[in-house]
């Protein structure tokens, strides 16, 4: 490469100006670590009119994506737009160019992000995304190259920042989810629409990003069964802290000996998982695997300038390696059965004013292949019944399926209110 890169980047809005100031203000340091500096020639915008609190001197600010891609004087394109259609065909147009792009956008990766890594290789050009998944938490790049010789058995994540920050306001003050969305709206912290975050869509892209790298599969984001925070109560926040853990969205990918189940579920971890205490705006990823064993990493998932950490480490990695082709998942992935997977359940239900009803719903769980390891009664308030919630060891769903049919139809029992998984059972 010369010893100036031209960038052209789509986007200056929360994550762009981050990105847009490092390079403006640090082109120096960036281009002792890149062997060339990355220089921001041009920048597209949606309106115009907007006021920006950055300085972008000798930048052409317009708001043409397709004409910034086509410019000469652009070699790599940053697209930090979002959005899946628009900003997938940009990515299209600019690798077709054989011009290498850094993007930091879940959405369109999940969707396009094995034709867009296809058309990479094809054009002899890098497509990096280390900021679509985990933000600032060097995932990808642990996976892409730290761990290439290890065979990973499991991802587990708390990957969204906007349902970890409305968890934890509903553990430490009690609210409902309605309240805590709205206070989480009222920050700034979560979408008008926040039902890509609140439905574990926007978790399940980010898994399936992980995914395919760690297990080498072409995952979907359909192959993930997917339950967002809708059903989360404050009986269930306030039930998982006396039995010693915080109810928090799980992203999962477990290796079984035939598939590898990706799940995203509300999951009641533990204390002593290495996910427990991970609240507000952290997040972080498991990695299990047969050499290293378990890896941490935790840090700020999402935000202006923990994205630019992982953008800007793009570019300077694509300045380098400008043609090195992204990993390609070799295998299809095998249909997989969440059913099949062992896991620890926790089990919320309201009882019958009937004596003893605690004890025998125990007893029922027992009876049919659920070890209870906890439990904890809530006693009866002015007009609420007395519930009882569980903790099991880790059963098959299909067992805890037939179980959970099994309490319905018990006496004692007046309605089975919540079952959720539940990580760091002994
Ligand atoms: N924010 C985070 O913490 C975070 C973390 C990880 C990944 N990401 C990903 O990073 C990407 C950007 O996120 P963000 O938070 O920075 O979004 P944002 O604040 O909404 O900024 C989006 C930018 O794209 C511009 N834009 C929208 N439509 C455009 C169009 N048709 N042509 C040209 N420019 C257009 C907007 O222009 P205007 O400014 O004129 O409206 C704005 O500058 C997304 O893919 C997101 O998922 C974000």
């Amino acid at each position: 490469m010369a010893a100036e890169v031209g960038v052209g980047m789509v986007g200056l809005g929360t994550v762009g100006r981050a990105v847009a100031r490092r390079l403006v203000q640090r082109w120096e340091l960036l281009g002792e670590r890149a062997g060339a500096t990355p220089v921001l020639r041009r920048v597209a915008v949606g309106d115009l009119t907007r006021p920006r609190d950055v300085e972008l001197p000798q930048v052409r600010l317009d708001s043409n994506p397709e004409e910034l891609v086509d410019d000469p004087r652009v070699g790599l394109v940053v697209e930090v737009m979002g959005g899946v259609d628009r900003a997938s065909a940009l990515m299209d147009r600019a690798l077709r160019a054989r011009k290498p792009v850094v993007t930091a956008n879940k959405a369109a990766m999940a969707v396009h992000g094995l034709e867009l890594a296809a058309l990479a290789t094809e054009h002899g050009v890098s497509l990096r995304y280390e900021a679509a998944a985990g933000a600032g938490i060097p995932a990808v790049a642990v996976l892409r190259d730290s761990l290439r010789g290890d065979l990973v058995s499991s991802l587990e994540m708390i990957i969204n920042g906007t349902t970890n920050i409305i968890l934890s306001r509903m553990e430490r003050k009690g609210d409902g989810l309605e309240d805590a969305l709205a206070e989480a709206q009222r920050r700034g912290v979560a979408e008008a629409d926040p039902s890509a975050d609140i439905d574990g869509h926007d978790a399940a892209a980010k898994l399936v990003l992980l995914s395919r790298l760690a297990f080498d599969a072409a995952f979907a984001t359909e192959d993930v069964d997917t339950v967002g925070i809708r059903g989360v109560e404050p009986a269930d926040i306030a039930c998982a802290a006396r039995l010693g853990g915080s109810v928090k969205l799980v992203a999962q990918a477990t290796r079984t000996r035939s598939s590898v189940v990706l799940t995203v579920r509300p999951t009641l971890v533990l204390a002593g998982h290495p996910l427990h205490g991970v609240d507000d705006a952290d997040n972080a990823v498991v990695i299990s695997s047969d050499l290293a064993g378990p890896v941490l990493l935790r840090g700020l998932g999402g935000g202006g300038d923990s994205t630019a950490s992982a953008v800007v480490s793009d570019i300077v990695a694509t300045v380098r390696a400008p043609t090195e082709p992204p990993p390609l998942p070799r295998l299809r992935p095998a249909a997989a059965d969440a059913g099949a997977l062992d896991r620890g359940a926790y089990i919320r239900v309201r009882l019958r004013d009937v004596d003893e009803a605690a004890r025998l719903v125990v007893q029922a769980l027992e009876d049919r292949g659920l070890p209870v390891l906890a439990s904890q009664a809530l006693a009866a308030g002015a007009g609420d019944a007395a519930q009882l919630a569980v903790v099991t060891a880790p059963v098959a769903g299909e067992m805890l399926e037939r179980a959970l049919e099994t309490l319905d139809s018990l006496a004692v029992v007046a309605a089975v209110v919540t079952s959720m998984d539940c990580v760091g059972v002994a």
